[in-house]
Protein backbone atom coordinates (compact mmCIF):
# COMPACT_ATOMS: atom_id res chain seq x y z
CA UNK A 1 0.00 0.00 0.00
CA UNK A 2 2.59 2.47 1.45
CA UNK A 3 4.73 1.51 -2.15
CA UNK A 4 1.99 1.96 -4.30
CA UNK A 5 1.27 5.61 -2.50
CA UNK A 6 4.60 6.79 -3.10
CA UNK A 7 4.61 5.70 -6.86
CA UNK A 8 1.44 7.24 -7.50
CA UNK A 9 2.65 10.32 -6.10
CA UNK A 10 5.97 10.00 -7.85
CA UNK A 11 4.09 9.60 -11.44
CA UNK A 12 1.77 12.74 -10.42
CA UNK A 13 4.56 14.92 -9.30
CA UNK A 14 6.32 14.08 -12.71
CA UNK A 15 3.48 14.96 -14.60
CA UNK A 16 2.93 18.52 -12.93
CA UNK A 17 6.87 19.19 -13.79
CA UNK A 18 7.47 17.59 -17.02
CA UNK A 19 6.29 20.57 -18.95
CA UNK A 20 8.23 22.71 -16.64
CA UNK A 21 11.48 20.80 -17.40
CA UNK A 22 10.52 20.71 -21.23
CA UNK A 23 10.60 24.16 -21.10
CA UNK A 24 13.67 24.78 -19.14
CA UNK A 25 15.72 22.74 -21.61
CA UNK A 26 14.74 24.57 -24.40
CA UNK A 27 15.72 27.81 -22.98
CA UNK A 28 19.21 26.26 -21.23
CA UNK A 29 19.42 25.18 -25.14
CA UNK A 30 19.01 28.56 -26.11
CA UNK A 31 21.35 30.19 -23.31
CA UNK A 32 23.72 27.93 -25.08
CA UNK A 33 23.60 28.84 -28.17
CA UNK A 34 23.79 32.33 -27.26
CA UNK A 35 26.97 31.91 -25.29
CA UNK A 36 28.23 30.07 -28.19
CA UNK A 37 31.85 28.44 -26.60
CA UNK A 38 31.78 30.38 -23.55
CA UNK A 39 31.58 28.31 -20.39
CA UNK A 40 28.37 28.58 -18.30
CA UNK A 41 28.46 30.24 -15.46
CA UNK A 42 28.65 28.12 -12.10
CA UNK A 43 24.46 29.08 -11.34
CA UNK A 44 23.93 27.77 -15.17
CA UNK A 45 26.08 24.81 -14.51
CA UNK A 46 24.30 23.75 -11.37
CA UNK A 47 20.74 24.56 -13.34
CA UNK A 48 21.80 22.31 -16.05
CA UNK A 49 22.85 19.47 -13.55
CA UNK A 50 19.55 19.28 -12.00
CA UNK A 51 17.54 18.89 -15.32
CA UNK A 52 19.73 15.67 -15.85
CA UNK A 53 18.78 14.55 -12.56
CA UNK A 54 15.55 15.21 -13.39
CA UNK A 55 15.39 13.68 -16.89
CA UNK A 56 17.04 10.49 -15.95
CA UNK A 57 14.05 10.51 -13.35
CA UNK A 58 11.96 10.44 -15.72
CA UNK A 59 13.43 8.16 -18.34
CA UNK A 60 14.06 5.84 -15.30
CA UNK A 61 10.70 5.57 -13.88
CA UNK A 62 8.94 4.92 -17.52
CA UNK A 63 11.69 2.35 -18.32
CA UNK A 64 11.06 0.24 -15.13
CA UNK A 65 7.86 -0.42 -15.89
CA UNK A 66 7.63 -4.17 -15.18
CA UNK A 67 5.13 -6.83 -15.57
CA UNK A 68 5.28 -9.81 -13.26
CA UNK A 69 3.31 -13.35 -12.67
CA UNK A 70 3.00 -14.83 -9.78
CA UNK A 71 1.94 -18.15 -9.84
CA UNK A 72 1.38 -20.08 -6.67
CA UNK A 73 0.84 -23.73 -6.28
CA UNK A 74 1.25 -24.01 -2.52
CA UNK A 75 0.10 -21.84 0.71
CA UNK A 76 2.86 -20.19 0.97
CA UNK A 77 1.92 -18.19 -2.14
CA UNK A 78 -1.00 -16.89 0.12
CA UNK A 79 1.54 -16.07 2.32
CA UNK A 80 3.66 -13.66 -0.14
CA UNK A 81 0.48 -12.55 -1.56
CA UNK A 82 -1.58 -11.52 1.03
CA UNK A 83 0.57 -11.18 3.89
CA UNK A 84 3.91 -9.80 2.30
CA UNK A 85 3.14 -7.75 -0.78
CA UNK A 86 -0.43 -7.22 0.67
CA UNK A 87 -2.20 -8.02 -2.14
CA UNK A 88 -5.73 -9.05 -2.37
CA UNK A 89 -7.16 -12.32 -2.60
CA UNK A 90 -10.58 -12.29 -5.20
CA UNK A 91 -11.94 -15.55 -6.41
CA UNK A 92 -11.64 -15.54 -10.34
CA UNK A 93 -13.18 -18.48 -11.59
CA UNK A 94 -14.19 -22.15 -10.55
CA UNK A 95 -12.72 -24.45 -13.31
CA UNK A 96 -12.65 -28.26 -12.75
CA UNK A 97 -13.78 -27.80 -8.85
CA UNK A 98 -10.85 -26.17 -8.06
CA UNK A 99 -10.85 -22.39 -7.10
CA UNK A 100 -8.52 -20.09 -8.77
CA UNK A 101 -7.83 -16.73 -7.77
CA UNK A 102 -6.02 -13.56 -9.78
CA UNK A 103 -5.39 -10.45 -8.61
CA UNK A 104 -3.10 -7.79 -9.29
CA UNK A 105 -1.14 -5.51 -7.74
CA UNK A 106 1.55 -2.78 -8.05
CA UNK A 107 4.43 -1.92 -6.11
CA UNK A 108 7.15 0.17 -6.93
CA UNK A 109 6.64 0.18 -10.88
CA UNK A 110 6.48 -3.44 -10.66
CA UNK A 111 2.49 -4.73 -11.67
CA UNK A 112 2.24 -7.97 -9.87
CA UNK A 113 -0.50 -10.48 -11.32
CA UNK A 114 -1.10 -13.11 -8.10
CA UNK A 115 -3.11 -16.62 -9.63
CA UNK A 116 -3.30 -19.85 -7.19
CA UNK A 117 -4.85 -23.25 -7.87
CA UNK A 118 -3.14 -25.90 -9.57
CA UNK A 119 -4.51 -24.98 -12.97
CA UNK A 120 -2.61 -23.48 -15.36
CA UNK A 121 -2.01 -19.99 -15.75
CA UNK A 122 -4.19 -18.70 -19.12
CA UNK A 123 -1.13 -16.68 -20.60
CA UNK A 124 2.30 -17.02 -21.15
CA UNK A 125 4.58 -14.57 -18.98
CA UNK A 126 8.16 -12.69 -19.47
CA UNK A 127 8.77 -12.64 -16.06
CA UNK A 128 7.73 -15.59 -14.19
CA UNK A 129 7.56 -16.11 -10.35
CA UNK A 130 6.50 -19.97 -9.05
CA UNK A 131 5.77 -20.44 -6.13
CA UNK A 132 6.30 -24.70 -5.18
CA UNK A 133 6.18 -27.09 -2.47
CA UNK A 134 9.32 -29.43 -1.80
CA UNK A 135 8.41 -30.44 1.84
CA UNK A 136 8.38 -33.89 1.11
CA UNK A 137 10.50 -36.25 -1.30
CA UNK A 138 7.26 -37.13 -2.97
CA UNK A 139 5.51 -33.50 -3.46
CA UNK A 140 8.95 -32.35 -4.48
CA UNK A 141 9.11 -34.89 -7.21
CA UNK A 142 5.54 -33.77 -8.79
CA UNK A 143 6.54 -30.20 -8.77
CA UNK A 144 10.24 -31.35 -10.78
CA UNK A 145 7.51 -32.69 -12.82
CA UNK A 146 5.38 -30.23 -13.81
CA UNK A 147 8.26 -27.55 -13.99
CA UNK A 148 10.31 -29.49 -16.60
CA UNK A 149 7.24 -29.36 -18.72
CA UNK A 150 6.41 -26.09 -17.79
CA UNK A 151 10.01 -24.69 -19.21
CA UNK A 152 9.28 -27.24 -22.00
CA UNK A 153 7.07 -25.52 -23.04
CA UNK A 154 7.43 -21.81 -22.55
CA UNK A 155 10.82 -20.56 -20.82
CA UNK A 156 10.02 -16.76 -19.61
CA UNK A 157 12.58 -14.68 -19.91
CA UNK A 158 13.14 -14.61 -15.95
CA UNK A 159 12.38 -16.85 -13.47
CA UNK A 160 11.76 -17.19 -10.20
CA UNK A 161 11.26 -19.53 -7.77
CA UNK A 162 9.64 -19.70 -3.98
CA UNK A 163 10.20 -23.23 -2.01
CA UNK A 164 8.83 -24.66 0.89
CA UNK A 165 11.79 -26.31 1.87
CA UNK A 166 12.07 -30.06 3.85
CA UNK A 167 11.95 -29.50 7.32
CA UNK A 168 15.42 -30.93 8.20
CA UNK A 169 17.45 -29.84 4.83
CA UNK A 170 17.82 -32.98 2.95
CA UNK A 171 16.05 -33.00 -0.11
CA UNK A 172 16.36 -29.67 -1.50
CA UNK A 173 19.31 -29.63 -3.30
CA UNK A 174 17.87 -31.04 -6.26
CA UNK A 175 16.78 -27.27 -7.45
CA UNK A 176 20.84 -26.61 -8.11
CA UNK A 177 21.17 -27.77 -11.80
CA UNK A 178 17.89 -25.58 -12.58
CA UNK A 179 20.15 -22.48 -11.90
CA UNK A 180 20.96 -20.31 -14.17
CA UNK A 181 24.69 -20.63 -12.88
CA UNK A 182 23.83 -23.94 -13.40
CA UNK A 183 23.14 -23.98 -16.89
CA UNK A 184 19.05 -24.00 -15.80
CA UNK A 185 17.03 -21.00 -16.01
CA UNK A 186 16.25 -19.82 -12.79
CA UNK A 187 17.40 -16.22 -11.73
CA UNK A 188 16.49 -16.61 -8.05
CA UNK A 189 15.47 -19.33 -5.63
CA UNK A 190 13.40 -17.82 -2.32
CA UNK A 191 13.82 -21.36 0.05
CA UNK A 192 11.91 -21.35 3.57
CA UNK A 193 14.03 -23.70 6.36
CA UNK A 194 16.70 -24.14 4.32
CA UNK A 195 19.74 -21.77 5.68
CA UNK A 196 22.68 -24.42 4.53
CA UNK A 197 22.19 -22.88 0.58
CA UNK A 198 21.51 -19.77 1.33
CA UNK A 199 24.20 -17.17 -0.39
CA UNK A 200 22.23 -14.12 -0.57
CA UNK A 201 22.89 -13.74 -4.50
CA UNK A 202 20.96 -16.54 -5.82
CA UNK A 203 19.59 -18.22 -2.64
CA UNK A 204 17.63 -16.11 -0.15
CA UNK A 205 15.61 -17.26 2.79
CA UNK A 206 12.24 -17.21 2.82
CA UNK A 207 10.32 -16.87 6.06
CA UNK A 208 7.41 -19.77 6.74
CA UNK A 209 5.01 -17.36 7.74
CA UNK A 210 1.53 -17.80 9.44
CA UNK A 211 -0.57 -20.68 8.34
CA UNK A 212 -2.85 -19.47 5.45
CA UNK A 213 -3.91 -23.39 4.56
CA UNK A 214 -5.40 -22.38 7.77
CA UNK A 215 -6.97 -19.45 6.56
CA UNK A 216 -5.04 -17.51 9.54
CA UNK A 217 -5.72 -14.00 8.73
CA UNK A 218 -3.53 -10.86 7.90
CA UNK A 219 -3.71 -8.65 11.28
CA UNK A 220 -2.45 -4.78 10.80
CA UNK A 221 -0.27 -3.89 13.98
CA UNK A 222 -2.72 -0.97 14.49
CA UNK A 223 -5.80 -3.30 14.99
CA UNK A 224 -4.32 -5.48 17.64
CA UNK A 225 -5.01 -4.26 21.36
CA UNK A 226 -1.36 -3.82 23.28
CA UNK A 227 -3.01 -2.05 25.79
CA UNK A 228 -5.57 -4.27 27.87
CA UNK A 229 -4.05 -6.76 30.58
CA UNK A 230 -4.26 -10.27 29.09
CA UNK A 231 -5.91 -12.90 30.61
CA UNK A 232 -3.00 -16.01 29.89
CA UNK A 233 0.40 -15.57 31.10
CA UNK A 234 0.71 -18.37 27.75
CA UNK A 235 -0.88 -20.53 25.98
CA UNK A 236 -0.28 -23.43 23.97
CA UNK A 237 -2.21 -25.60 21.10
CA UNK A 238 -0.62 -28.70 19.80
CA UNK A 239 -0.52 -32.28 19.87
CA UNK A 240 -1.05 -34.40 23.34
CA UNK A 241 2.56 -36.28 22.14
CA UNK A 242 3.94 -33.67 23.40
CA UNK A 243 3.76 -33.99 27.27
CA UNK A 244 2.50 -30.61 27.30
CA UNK A 245 -0.31 -31.86 30.14
CA UNK A 246 1.90 -33.32 32.15
CA UNK A 247 4.52 -30.29 32.21
CA UNK A 248 1.59 -28.06 32.62
CA UNK A 249 0.54 -30.00 35.99
CA UNK A 250 3.92 -30.03 37.39
CA UNK A 251 4.71 -26.09 36.71
CA UNK A 252 0.61 -25.49 38.44
CA UNK A 253 0.48 -23.64 34.90
CA UNK A 254 -3.49 -24.76 34.51
CA UNK A 255 -4.91 -21.85 36.44
CA UNK A 256 -2.16 -19.25 34.68
CA UNK A 257 -2.05 -20.12 31.06
CA UNK A 258 -4.74 -21.67 28.01
CA UNK A 259 -3.71 -25.36 26.89
CA UNK A 260 -5.64 -27.20 24.13
CA UNK A 261 -3.32 -30.43 23.31
CA UNK A 262 -5.49 -32.74 20.88
CA UNK A 263 -4.66 -36.42 19.09
CA UNK A 264 -5.86 -34.96 15.88
CA UNK A 265 -4.27 -32.28 13.36
CA UNK A 266 -4.88 -28.80 14.55
CA UNK A 267 -7.58 -26.17 12.77
CA UNK A 268 -7.08 -22.25 13.38
CA UNK A 269 -10.66 -21.61 15.12
CA UNK A 270 -11.82 -18.48 16.27
CA UNK A 271 -10.51 -20.27 19.93
CA UNK A 272 -6.89 -20.23 19.21
CA UNK A 273 -6.92 -16.95 17.68
CA UNK A 274 -9.00 -15.62 21.23
CA UNK A 275 -6.32 -17.36 23.26
CA UNK A 276 -3.20 -16.27 21.32
CA UNK A 277 -4.24 -12.26 21.14
CA UNK A 278 -5.13 -12.66 24.74
CA UNK A 279 -1.70 -14.51 26.17
CA UNK A 280 1.55 -12.76 26.60
CA UNK A 281 3.45 -15.30 26.04
CA UNK A 282 3.03 -18.33 23.29
CA UNK A 283 4.34 -21.60 23.43
CA UNK A 284 6.01 -22.41 19.89
CA UNK A 285 7.93 -25.68 20.22
CA UNK A 286 8.94 -27.73 17.38
CA UNK A 287 5.49 -29.72 16.10
CA UNK A 288 7.75 -33.08 16.48
CA UNK A 289 11.17 -34.51 16.97
CA UNK A 290 13.33 -33.63 14.45
CA UNK A 291 11.68 -30.91 12.41
CA UNK A 292 12.43 -27.46 11.76
CA UNK A 293 11.81 -24.83 14.99
CA UNK A 294 10.75 -22.29 12.50
CA UNK A 295 7.33 -22.71 12.91
CA UNK A 296 3.94 -20.95 11.92
CA UNK A 297 3.11 -20.66 15.72
CA UNK A 298 6.22 -18.15 15.85
CA UNK A 299 4.54 -15.57 12.97
CA UNK A 300 1.21 -15.85 14.02
CA UNK A 301 2.15 -14.91 18.02
CA UNK A 302 3.96 -12.26 16.25
CA UNK A 303 1.23 -10.66 14.49
CA UNK A 304 -1.10 -10.69 17.57
CA UNK A 305 1.55 -9.19 19.89
CA UNK A 306 1.67 -12.39 22.30
CA UNK A 307 6.06 -13.26 22.25
CA UNK A 308 6.67 -16.52 21.07
CA UNK A 309 8.71 -18.89 23.06
CA UNK A 310 10.80 -20.86 20.62
CA UNK A 311 12.58 -23.68 21.51
CA UNK A 312 15.62 -24.52 19.38
CA UNK A 313 15.62 -27.96 18.49
CA UNK A 314 19.54 -29.05 18.20
CA UNK A 315 18.50 -32.51 16.30
CA UNK A 316 17.81 -30.91 12.56
CA UNK A 317 19.65 -32.10 9.79
CA UNK A 318 20.03 -28.68 8.72
CA UNK A 319 24.06 -27.35 8.36
CA UNK A 320 22.87 -24.10 9.71
CA UNK A 321 20.47 -22.37 12.06
CA UNK A 322 16.60 -22.56 10.46
CA UNK A 323 16.02 -19.76 12.81
CA UNK A 324 18.86 -17.60 11.35
CA UNK A 325 16.44 -15.04 8.62
CA UNK A 326 14.94 -14.21 11.93
CA UNK A 327 17.53 -14.07 14.04
CA UNK A 328 19.48 -11.75 11.72
CA UNK A 329 16.47 -9.33 12.02
CA UNK A 330 16.50 -9.85 15.41
CA UNK A 331 12.76 -10.91 16.06
CA UNK A 332 11.95 -10.26 19.88
CA UNK A 333 11.06 -13.93 20.64
CA UNK A 334 12.09 -16.02 23.89
CA UNK A 335 14.64 -19.15 23.07
CA UNK A 336 15.28 -21.86 25.27
CA UNK A 337 17.04 -25.09 24.79
CA UNK A 338 14.27 -26.84 25.96
CA UNK A 339 10.93 -26.26 27.29
CA UNK A 340 10.88 -28.98 29.35
CA UNK A 341 13.80 -27.56 31.52
CA UNK A 342 13.23 -23.63 30.68
CA UNK A 343 9.57 -23.04 31.18
CA UNK A 344 9.47 -22.42 34.54
CA UNK A 345 11.90 -19.77 34.32
CA UNK A 346 10.22 -18.35 32.09
CA UNK A 347 7.25 -18.30 33.83
CA UNK A 348 8.71 -16.97 37.19
CA UNK A 349 10.17 -14.25 34.74
CA UNK A 350 7.34 -13.03 33.76
CA UNK A 351 5.60 -12.21 36.94
CA UNK A 352 8.48 -10.29 37.42
CA UNK A 353 7.28 -7.67 34.61
CA UNK A 354 4.35 -5.32 35.19
CA UNK A 355 1.67 -3.72 32.73
CA UNK A 356 3.50 -1.04 31.07
CA UNK A 357 6.64 -3.31 30.31
CA UNK A 358 4.27 -5.66 29.29
CA UNK A 359 2.53 -2.80 26.81
CA UNK A 360 5.74 -1.57 25.66
CA UNK A 361 7.16 -5.35 24.41
CA UNK A 362 3.75 -5.93 22.83
CA UNK A 363 4.55 -2.88 20.71
CA UNK A 364 7.81 -3.70 20.02
CA UNK A 365 6.22 -7.06 18.84
CA UNK A 366 3.47 -5.75 16.72
CA UNK A 367 6.08 -3.24 15.32
CA UNK A 368 8.56 -5.31 14.52
CA UNK A 369 6.35 -7.83 12.69
CA UNK A 370 4.85 -5.09 10.70
CA UNK A 371 8.53 -4.19 9.87
CA UNK A 372 9.79 -7.61 9.22
CA UNK A 373 6.88 -8.31 6.42
CA UNK A 374 7.78 -4.93 5.11
CA UNK A 375 11.58 -5.59 4.19
CA UNK A 376 10.71 -8.97 3.05
CA UNK A 377 8.81 -7.60 0.62
CA UNK A 378 11.76 -4.77 -0.40
CA UNK A 379 14.12 -7.08 -0.76
CA UNK A 380 11.41 -9.95 -2.80
CA UNK A 381 10.71 -6.75 -5.36
CA UNK A 382 14.48 -5.61 -5.47
CA UNK A 383 15.46 -8.70 -6.40
CA UNK A 384 12.96 -9.38 -9.28
CA UNK A 385 14.20 -5.92 -10.19
CA UNK A 386 17.60 -6.39 -10.00
CA UNK A 387 17.31 -9.41 -12.38
CA UNK A 388 14.58 -8.16 -14.84
CA UNK A 389 16.53 -5.02 -15.51
CA UNK A 390 20.47 -6.30 -15.59
C1 LIG B 1 -5.70 -5.53 -12.77
O1 LIG B 1 -7.00 -5.90 -12.29
C2 LIG B 1 -8.03 -5.03 -12.73
C3 LIG B 1 -9.32 -5.42 -12.05
O2 LIG B 1 -9.33 -6.73 -11.60
C4 LIG B 1 -8.11 -5.08 -14.25
O3 LIG B 1 -9.11 -4.22 -14.71
C5 LIG B 1 -6.77 -4.66 -14.85
O4 LIG B 1 -6.78 -4.79 -16.24
C6 LIG B 1 -5.65 -5.52 -14.27
N1 LIG B 1 -4.36 -4.98 -14.73
C7 LIG B 1 -3.39 -5.74 -15.20
C8 LIG B 1 -2.15 -5.03 -15.59
O5 LIG B 1 -3.49 -6.95 -15.32
C1 LIG C 1 14.36 -36.11 7.03
O1 LIG C 1 12.95 -36.18 6.97
C2 LIG C 1 12.45 -37.22 6.13
C3 LIG C 1 10.95 -37.12 6.14
O2 LIG C 1 10.52 -35.82 6.03
C4 LIG C 1 12.93 -38.57 6.67
O3 LIG C 1 12.50 -39.58 5.80
C5 LIG C 1 14.43 -38.57 6.77
O4 LIG C 1 14.86 -39.78 7.36
C6 LIG C 1 14.93 -37.40 7.59
N1 LIG C 1 16.37 -37.39 7.57
C7 LIG C 1 17.12 -37.10 8.64
C8 LIG C 1 18.60 -37.14 8.44
O5 LIG C 1 16.62 -36.82 9.71
C1 LIG D 1 -7.75 -39.62 20.06
O1 LIG D 1 -8.87 -38.97 20.61
C2 LIG D 1 -10.10 -39.65 20.47
C3 LIG D 1 -11.21 -38.82 21.06
O2 LIG D 1 -10.83 -37.48 21.24
C4 LIG D 1 -10.03 -41.02 21.13
O3 LIG D 1 -11.23 -41.73 20.91
C5 LIG D 1 -8.86 -41.82 20.59
O4 LIG D 1 -8.72 -43.03 21.28
C6 LIG D 1 -7.57 -41.01 20.69
N1 LIG D 1 -6.50 -41.76 20.05
C7 LIG D 1 -5.30 -41.91 20.60
C8 LIG D 1 -4.29 -42.67 19.78
O5 LIG D 1 -5.00 -41.46 21.69
C1 LIG E 1 15.00 -14.82 33.03
O1 LIG E 1 15.46 -13.50 33.23
C2 LIG E 1 16.87 -13.43 33.46
C3 LIG E 1 17.20 -12.00 33.82
O2 LIG E 1 16.66 -11.10 32.90
C4 LIG E 1 17.60 -13.91 32.21
O3 LIG E 1 18.99 -13.87 32.40
C5 LIG E 1 17.17 -15.34 31.93
O4 LIG E 1 17.77 -15.78 30.71
C6 LIG E 1 15.67 -15.45 31.82
N1 LIG E 1 15.33 -16.85 31.70
C7 LIG E 1 14.61 -17.32 30.67
C8 LIG E 1 14.41 -18.80 30.64
O5 LIG E 1 14.14 -16.59 29.81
Amino acid sequence: MIFSVNYRAVRVFLKVLAPFVLLNCVILFLLRNIHGNEALTDQQQQKSESHITLNNIISTTTATYIQVDIQSRAPIGEYLWNHIIEGKKELYLTHQHQDIYKRNKTVNGITFTFQSGKSEISSYSTNLVLIIDGSSQLKQKKEEMWLNERLNSHTPKTLFVVILGDHNCTNNQWIIPYLSSHGGSIDAVFIVRDPFIKDDNEFFQWPLGVATHRDFPLFFSEDIDILSPRSFVCNFFGSTATGADRLFKELNLENLCYLKTSNTSFTTGYDYIQAVSDSDLTLCPASELGSSPETYCIYEAFSLGSVPVVEEDVTVNCDGDPLFLLKQHNAPFILVESLEDELGDVIANESRMNLQEKIARRATVVNWYANFRHRMASQFIQVIRSRIIQ
